[in-house]
């Protein structure tokens, strides 16, 4: 394993680029902002100047990608986007989502009426100041409404330049495989870090059909993290923290793998996006691999 970086500056593009549906460059190692929200994810920060200190700090030293959801807060998340960098720097990618609504702290509920994910889409629009959502994520499919008809409406909103690339979340092979018969699908994006490796098919696809895949709970909610955890002999051994490990991993896994890890620490932050800098040798990936 080698340390590439020495400075603070321009840490994340260690990880490399990807394109986002073949056209929208992004360095691979982003940042998840559903930490940034009250107890949760519900109401605003406990610390509101922190937050957007987070979220500034991750633009100087390199992230581009950023991940949020209208319902983180709701609307907080993405308040807080564009307090802290609008007008966005031209590199600067959000993947934003809807269909997920909230009815309290830790509350989630799914809803894909089209005419909902329109309106979400219009208020998405107005809440970050921009023309086009970059990326525009369902964030579950609703069982109660026909797939392709949530499919569809997207669809329709790239089609109108509303949305310019369309992700999904949460899903199987067969449900990408479905709703590509009826809009590209540019990114998918399900629960996946070392610990936790039940979407293991669909990275596969995804790495096959060059659609980008952001695991989401990159550090399994900071369990990878925990210096007496399973990555703690490992990174004491490559003078790395455990976190840096699990996703200098994820970054080995896939080139088409987009972490985007989150946390309300600046500190926690320039660590993670450090892990950027890490390569870990195939023997060490094989290691990390077998030994969680
Ligand atoms: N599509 C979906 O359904 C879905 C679901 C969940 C999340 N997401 C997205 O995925 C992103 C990542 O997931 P996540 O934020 O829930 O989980 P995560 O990135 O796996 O872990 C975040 C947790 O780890 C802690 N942490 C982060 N860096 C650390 C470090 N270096 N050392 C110690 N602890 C650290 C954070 O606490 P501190 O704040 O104290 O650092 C926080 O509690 C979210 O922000 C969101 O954008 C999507």
């Amino acid at each position: 394993m080698t340390t590439t970086q020495d400075s603070t500056t321009n840490l994340a593009a260690a990880s490399g680029s990807y394109r986002i549906g073949g056209d929208l460059p992004v360095v691979r190692l982003g940042y998840g902002t559903m930490q940034l929200p009250g107890e949760g994810v519900w109401g605003p920060p406990k610390d509101h100047d922190g937050a957007l200190a987070v979220l500034r700090r991750a633009v100087e030293i390199g992230v581009t990608f950023f991940d949020t959801a209208d319902s983180y807060g709701p609307e907080v998340a993405e308040d807080l986007l564009r307090e802290a960098l609008h007008p966005y720097a031209d590199d600067v990618v959000i993947a934003t989502k809807a269909g997920l609504t909230r009815q309290g702290p830790g509350v989630w509920t799914p809803v894909g009426n089209p005419a909902y994910l329109r309106q979400q889409c219009e208020l998405s629009l107005r809440r970050l100041g921009v023309e086009q959502i970059d990326l525009f994520q369902l964030h579950r499919i609703d069982a109660n409404v026909a797939a392709e008809d949530q499919i569809g409406e997207l669809k329709k909103l790239q089609d109108e330049g509303k949305v310019r690339h369309i992700g999904l979340s949460e899903v199987s092979v067969e449900q990408v495989e479905e709703a590509r018969k009826i809009a590209t699908i540019a990114t998918v994006q399900n629960l996946f870090n070392l610990a936790n490796r039940t979407a293991e098919p669909v990275l596969d696809y995804c790495t096959a059909n060059d659609i980008g895949f952001i695991p989401w709970f990159p550090l399994a909610t900071g369990e990878l993290s925990q210096h007496d955890g399973p990555l703690a002999a490992a990174a004491r051994q490559h003078d790395a923290t455990p976190s840096q490990l699990a996703l200098a991993w994820l970054l080995k896994r896939s080139p088409v793998m987009l972490p985007i890890p989150g946390t309300k620490s600046v500190d926690h932050l320039e660590s993670n996006t450090a892990a950027a800098g890490i390569e870990l040798t195939d023997d060490e990936f094989e290691a990390l691999t077998e030994a969680v």
